[in-house]
């Protein structure tokens, strides 16, 4: 029997309250979880139907504030997921899930999918959605690109949906995790990038589910809605760089196929393009300008100050994002406001490249070329691997 686990901030009261009558009410469900960022509205309409739902369900919500457990990176989803696995760990549940409480379209069977799975001996479940394509930018373009150039010939790249706040991880995965001070510290939107990364690494066994139906939760405003994001996503992948994967191979990976996407989810906008239009152009130090031309190629440099004057993206292609992105590998710093704008502003730039170029051609074509994308990337690292007896940290380096 397991726990579920729901982290929350200030969400929509019914969606939450509602969610959680449904994991309650499921016959492989335990015992609810739900970890509040802080103690405000809906904190209280958690505690309010708390008493409730225990008696109609027969199964105890424990409602927690979440604990400090990094030090260093700012206290966010980093810190909430943690503090579920710590408590989890001083329970005897054997399994854990999390769910994003603000899920409009969650229901028993997401956790149904998900205990099979785990039935089967898999470490770690992780359910994945057809999603926009406009949405997911920092998933794809981040953390799958970053996964399949620093791991080529690592199943990392192919894991679905790596930054997923919606998975099962059995007592042994959740005290790899909880057990690793990498993943203890990364108390902020890194946390998934960590869990994804230190679960390959540790050897643990994965399975995908499909939830055909989709995520329906809030999307973004403008893109500038995810730059802390952003940052934070991309930060963990740079802390990384120099790990190694014991073996790299794609043994106990196991995915469900996907279905036909419904036209809902491909015909949605995942963010604002008009309120995104102006973002490269504003916001710029002549620190950045420096920057840019000490370490980026000159196209680069001079599609970025041209879309200073008038919006433009056409020169932020696959491979200037591939070969700015190794130099952000190399030089980024976090915490410096002017490294942190240059990464959202190229990112910005290759986000609507990708909208007009693909999206505008249709949902099949714009989520081609992201798959084509990573696999196209993962064989030119894994051939340069191949070919040149280097270590991994030279190939980010260039050297
Ligand atoms: C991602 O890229 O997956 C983020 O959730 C933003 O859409």
């Amino acid at each position: 029997m397991s726990l579920v686990c729901f982290p929350f901030k200030e969400e929509d009261v019914t969606v939450v309250v509602r969610n959680i009558e449904c994991a309650a009410s499921h016959p492989r469900v335990a015992a609810i979880l739900c970890v509040g960022y802080s103690q405000g509205e809906t904190w209280h309409a958690i505690e309010n139907a708390k008493a409730r739902i225990e008696r109609a369900t027969g199964k105890e919500i424990f409602l927690v504030l979440q604990r400090r457990i990094g030090v260093t990176l700012r206290g966010g989803k980093g810190d909430g997921m943690n503090t579920a696995l710590s408590f989890f760990l001083e329970k005897d549940f054997p399994r854990i899930h999390f769910y994003d409480a603000d899920i409009v379209s969650f229901s028993g069977e997401w956790i149904s999918k998900a205990e099979k799975q785990a039935d089967l001996d898999y470490d770690v479940v992780r359910h994945y959605f057809p999603r926009s394509s406009t949405d997911a930018m920092i998933t794809w373009l981040v953390t799958k690109l970053g996964f399949a150039m620093l791991w080529p010939n690592s199943t990392l790249p192919f894991i679905e949906q790596p930054l997923g706040g919606e998975l099962l991880l059995t007592r042994r995965a959740a005290e790899v995790l909880y057990g690793d001070q990498r993943v203890r510290s990364q108390s902020d939107w890194g946390i998934d990038t960590l869990y994804t990364f230190v679960s390959a690494q540790a050897g643990l066994r994965l399975a995908e589910v499909y939830i055909p139906e989709g995520k329906v939760h809030a999307l973004y405003g403008g893109l500038r809605d995810l730059r802390t994001m952003l940052v934070e996503c991309f930060s963990a992948v740079q802390s990384l760089k120099k790990e190694t994967l014991p073996s790299e191979d794609a043994g106990g990976h196991c995915i469900e196929p996907a279905r036909p996407v419904p036209d809902l989810i491909k015909q949605k906008v995942g963010y604002d393009i008009e309120k995104t239009l102006k973002l490269i152009k504003s916001n710029w130090t002549p620190r950045q300008q420096e920057l840019l031309h000490q370490h980026f190629d000159s196209a680069l440099v001079k599609g970025l100050l041209n879309a200073v004057e008038w919006p433009c993206w056409s020169f932020a292609d696959e491979d200037a994002w591939t070969s700015a992105y190794l130099k952000f590998l190399d030089h980024f710093e976090k915490g410096d406001d002017d490294w942190e704008e240059l990464l959202f502003k190229v990112w910005v730039a290759r986000v609507l490249n990708h909208t007009f170029k693909n999206v505008m051609r249709g949902y099949d074509v714009a989520l081609g070329a992201l798959r084509d994308l990573v696999w196209d990337t993962r064989h030119q690292f894994s051939l340069q691997l191949k070919t040149n007896p280097i270590t991994k940290h030279a190939i980010v380096s260039g050297h």
